[in-house]
């Protein structure tokens, strides 16, 4: 919304966002002459675009745009965002899911009102345009409908009656302000809006926005008025393109000492931990004796490794749970539980729900997260951000590896403060380590590892194991392979084998085995050289990942790959390393699109 033609900028918008879903992209623009104007398309962000060049939409300085990551509907034409009412003069696109929908779709249609698609959205697009009609100001309209939306939502409209206007509303899915001069943005994501501002406002829960080119208004769902907060993005556009990369991963892989480092900055005094963001918040690890880490996919093997680190420093019990199976299962949980969660986005539905859930129980809740002005970390009584700058491609790396080290400073921190913590100077000095290592695994590693995935093209399946902290790192590098090579892999615990998946390997089997550094636990190392053996001895094709040096898994592998000497709960960064350019290598080796794999959104704001 401003002086300037909105739709190449709501196209590099989309393009900033597109990771977050891309089965279908959409635009609307009111143009000089007050005509709403809208095109959408199923597919990727390129087809809409090639289809504006093919046959070019008027312009216009009042624009909405969307891709969607399909719910309610398949992805077709039909029911990609924008949807229309009124007459067409009323547009609307959506995230999230309006759970009454199919109550007030038949609402509608007793009164006559035909549908053109299956969405959800269609249906809160025609209830606007039907408070709208009554009133003919959007504003109130607005305020009629959010209040009739049960579910989470982010929603955005406008109409061609009111063209310098745009009115959003909020509950449970994200949406920020960007201040511009004499132009005003609004997006699920500052990555919408940051090559144009660095200024932004954040909207609170069940909050309502209308901006024109020039103000900014924020209401709650009652018409209160509402002071936004307001926040600096900390990064800038270049931040987030691909700047040279073949992939957004690849880039995002070679950042990871540089998200490690940023994660660290300003969070080591006088040789401790201590984490700014928690000062005044002892009691938070004091008046406790439970921790309970939760997330979703890669962020949960992030926080096994976490569990592992905070029991060993803090002294503290700690569980690890899905967030989703955590808010459904009646815990136990209170007063004396701290509830940890971790998202990349902060917008991870079925984070945030258990995150809710804890607080209404009584628990206290502490976000690691690595957005600025995300709903998780809002709704958290602490947050510790990772600083791993935007990550786009949708297969977490730099985020996770981030994560972890945000867990280590977490554990040693925590264990300061509860008084446990026994040698934290080696700690530290080995968290200091960390980015000069990672780097160096990246250089010495990168060429060997994607040859390896470069012979294993056509593998069907590929195996991983870990022991200790290597078996969250044997779970993610399954998750990785699965997720953008779309081969069947499947991480165990080493110790799990004998128990069941060792009938899986045959002749040829190939299996990644993260062989912990002896110097650790020289027994915990020769059960996983034992592991190795026992696979070996059937036939498997074994790739080990090993620490320098370490000699006794050379007689029984068929590739090495090194990573340097770390602590304990160090190595499981290092480590998982190659296999994130394992996935990465045999994704482009079978042609296949590594920033935006099938089925997947970065962001997943549904239950
Ligand atoms: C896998 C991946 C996902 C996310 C998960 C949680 O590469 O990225 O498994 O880790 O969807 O997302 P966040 O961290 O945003 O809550």
């Amino acid at each position: 919304m401003g002086p300037r033609p909105s739709q190449e900028i709501l196209i590099a918008g989309l393009a900033r966002l597109e990771y977050r879903g891309y089965d279908s992209a959409g635009i609307a623009v009111i143009d000089a002459e007050g005509g709403l104007n809208m095109r959408k398309k199923a597919g990727k962000l390129s087809v809409l675009r090639d289809s504006l060049t093919e046959h070019e939409l008027a312009e216009g300085t009042t624009g909405i745009g969307h891709t969607r990551w399909a719910t309610h509907g398949g992805p077709t034409d039909v029911n990609a965002h924008p949807h229309l009412a009124d007459d067409d003069r009323l547009a609307v696109i959506h995230n999230g899911i309006i759970e009454n929908f199919s109550a007030l779709r038949a609402e509608l249609e007793a009164e006559g009102v035909t549908f053109r698609s299956e969405t959800d959205t269609e249906v809160a697009a025609a209830l606007l345009g039907r408070e709208y009609r009554k009133t003919g100001d959007l504003q109130s309209a607005f305020l009629a409908v959010v209040n009739r939306l049960e579910g989470a939502f982010t929603l955005l409209a406008m109409h061609q009656d009111q063209p310098g206007l745009v009115v959003g509303a909020r509950r449970n899915s994200p949406l920020v302000i960007g201040l511009g001069e004499g132009e005003n943005f609004l997006g699920s994501d500052v990555a919408a809006f940051v090559e144009h501002t660095r200024h932004a406002l954040a909207i609170g829960q069940d909050q309502i926005v209308s901006i024109t080119p020039d103000a900014v208004t924020v209401t709650d769902f009652d018409g209160n008025p509402v002071e936004p907060e307001p926040f600096e993005v900390s990064w800038d556009a270049a931040a987030a393109e691909k700047g040279g990369w073949p992939s957004f991963m690849a880039k995002e892989v070679a950042e990871e000492p540089e998200a490690v480092a940023n994660t660290i900055r300003g969070r080591v005094r006088d040789g401790a931990v201590v984490i700014p963001e928690l000062d005044g918040l002892d009691d938070l690890f004091t008046g406790i004796n439970r921790i309970i880490i939760t997330a979703c996919g890669t962020a949960s093997y992030a926080g096994l490794v976490g569990k592992y680190a905070l029991e060993h420093w803090a002294r503290i019990p700690v569980d690890v749970e899905l967030a989703h199976e955590f808010r459904y299962r009646d815990p136990v949980i209170g007063a004396d539980t701290l509830v940890v969660s971790i998202s990349q986005s902060g917008e991870t539905m079925d984070t945030l729900m258990a995150v809710k859930y804890a607080r209404e129980r009584g628990a206290r809740t502490l976000s690691i997260c690595n957005t600025q002005g995300a709903t998780i970390p809002r709704e958290s009584d602490a947050v510790v951000y990772t600083h791993a700058g935007p990550e786009v491609a949708v297969a977490s790396t730099k985020a996770f590896v981030a994560q972890i080290t945000a867990l280590l400073l977490l554990g040693l921190h925590v264990g300061r403060v509860r008084g446990s913590l026994e040698d934290g100077a080696a700690s530290v000095a080995e968290l200091e380590a960390l980015p000069a290592k990672l780097a160096h695994v990246l250089e010495s590693e990168q060429g060997h590892v994607a040859q390896l995935a470069g012979w294993m093209a056509d593998t069907r399946s590929v195996l991983f194991l870990g022991r200790h902290v290597g078996y969250p790192i044997a779970l993610e590098g399954a998750l990785k392979l699965k997720e953008i090579s779309y081969i069947h892999a499947e991480g165990f615990a080493a110790g799990e084998l004998k128990h069941g998946p060792i009938a899986l390997i045959e002749p040829g089997q190939p299996v990644f085995v993260i062989v912990p550094s002896p110097r650790h636990s020289a027994l915990i190392h020769a059960k996983v050289v034992s592991n190795i053996q026992e696979i070996r001895a059937r036939g498997a094709r074994v790739i080990v990942v090993a620490e320098e040096g370490d000699a006794a898994v050379l007689p029984f592998a068929d590739e090495v790959i090194r990573i340097p000497l770390a602590g304990a709960f160090f190595e499981p960064i290092l480590a998982v390393i190659p296999l994130q350019i394992f996935a990465m290598a045999l994704a482009t080796a079978k042609g296949l699109d590594v920033d935006q794999p099938r089925n997947l959104a970065k962001s997943v704001t549904v239950e």
